[in-house]
């Protein structure tokens, strides 16, 4: 959502005249666009602000902007603690950023921090890295009260992007020749057009349908939001991809109550068995937070019994940490040693790589669809892509290059990664 937030910002600049340099120390504007959801991600703003203040004092013209969720919720006494900083935009403010930069020139502090729930972006053009695959925010914000979670108060009420203005984008990036869309919101899947009557079921369906062409993902689902209809729309549209990312947090029904996620873990369970009876091949991935206020060795253990029953493919696995402002940081007690919490993070990593890794292995031997993405990291013989599932695959490049649909045979894996080479079809006369 950062990523596609900072192409908003960076269109509603470019419309101004202004260039995107090349590196950062070319820049007459620092912006940075921040998120606040963990403290290890403030922790390298905090760092990066502090660094500037250096060039700040040598450059005399140069303006330096904070945008997003840390400004949101940490208002102007980030004026005081990093001197840096001219001016403040948060989720709902980035508008007004051009008019921001012109006003710092002449002088000042300026901070645009007031939530408007009316604010979709809606006529704002992306700017996108690569012409492969295209993030497209459908939906802003998140109603729910998750403990651990700052979002609701960074980002505000859940607001939907009106489904014609999502279907014109998808038209734009289709004549483009993007091949990949991904839907994008806090809570994707409670997207609402109330006015035609869509839910995000008809809006995937409508999307994968103006596409056909393209590969359609979307995250992030919660799995409240998981209704039967949507799971049969990923089923029968061919080029909805069979993958989905559903955020779980915790294993126990218990932790699950204290962090006020809504479901019991029973009922997480039933919703994974509606989706692979369903969607038998589905790619299923999820959140994890280890060490959240109150849990016990029993409660970790169930964490760790869940991913082992479900096996994912993959997870993003955190310890928590105290978010200021919600309703933990009110209510709970951190009272996890931070030793513990980080000990069974890495019981939560070892097991999750181990099932990674073995679910890697059994697909050496397979053929698998590719969408080349990039060149790969390590060679420039060789090209980055995705199966449907979202495995990275790294390939022989051959004549192939980003955009191309392949078939890639698989022949070897590692935990985060499948190697294989291009499927040749010969046809004997
Ligand atoms: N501490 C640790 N992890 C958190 N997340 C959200 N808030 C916190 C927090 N305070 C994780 C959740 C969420 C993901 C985006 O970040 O797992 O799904
Ligand atoms: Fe945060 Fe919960 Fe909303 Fe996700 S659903 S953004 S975790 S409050």
């Amino acid at each position: 959502m950062n990523q596609a937030d900072s192409g908003i910002i960076t269109a509603l600049l470019q419309g101004e005249g202004y260039v995107q340099a090349e590196q950062e120390l070319d820049a007459g504007i620092v912006l940075l666009n921040t998120c606040a959801v963990r403290e290890n991600a403030v922790e390298r703003v905090e760092h990066f602000l502090q660094r500037l203040q250096g060039r700040k004092k040598r450059e005399k013209g140069l303006i330096v902007g904070v945008a997003g969720c840390i400004p949101q919720y940490r208002k102007e006494e980030m004026f005081s603690l990093y001197p840096a900083i001219d001016f403040l935009a948060g989720p709902d403010t980035y508008r007004t950023i051009p008019s921001l930069v012109e006003q710092v020139r002449s002088g000042g502090k300026l901070a645009s921090l007031e939530f408007n729930s009316a604010e979709t972006y809606e006529g704002v053009e992306p700017v996108r890295q690569g012409a492969t695959s295209a993030f497209v925010p459908v939906m802003r914000g998140c109603n729910n009260r998750c403990a651990y979670c700052v979002v609701p108060f960074t980002r505000g009420r859940e607001r939907s992007q009106p489904v014609r203005s999502v279907i014109v984008e998808v038209q734009k990036l289709v004549a483009s020749g993007y091949r990949e869309i991904t839907l994008l919101g806090q809570n994707v899947n409670s997207y609402c057009d109330a006015d035609e009557g869509y839910d995000f079921a008809a809006l995937l369906d409508a999307v994968s349908r103006e596409a056909p062409l393209a590969r359609i993902r979307f995250t992030t689902s919660h799995p409240k939001d998981i209704s039967e209809a949507l799971v049969q729309t990923i089923a029968s549209r061919p080029n909805i991809c069979n993958a989905l990312h559903l955020p779980v947090q915790s294993g126990s029904s218990r932790m699950l109550d204290r962090m006020n996620r809504g479901h019991t873990i029973e009922e997480y369970r039933e919703k994974i068995a509606l989706i692979r009876s369903v969607i038998p091949d589905v790619a299923l991935s999820t959140d994890i937070i280890a060490g959240f206020c109150g849990e016990q060795e029993e409660d970790h253990q169930a964490s760790l019994e869940l991913l082992a029953d479900i096996r994912f493919d993959s997870a993003y696995m955190f310890f928590y940490s105290t978010r200021p402002g919600t309703l933990a940081a009110k209510t709970l007690e951190d009272d996890v040693p931070e030793p513990v919490k980080k000990r069974r993070l890495q019981e939560i990593i070892d097991l999750q790589n181990r099932i990674s890794g073995e679910l890697f292995q059994e697909a050496i031997g397979t053929v698998v669809e590719v969408l080349a993405e990039s060149e790969s990291r390590r060679s420039s013989e060789q090209l980055m892509g995705r199966t449907a599932g979202n495995r990275a695959v790294v390939f022989d490049r051959e004549n192939y290059k980003p955009g191309d649909l392949l078939n890639v045979s698989i022949t070897g894996a590692t935990s985060a990664t499948l190697t294989g080479r291009p499927e040749h079809i010969y046809f004997l006369s």
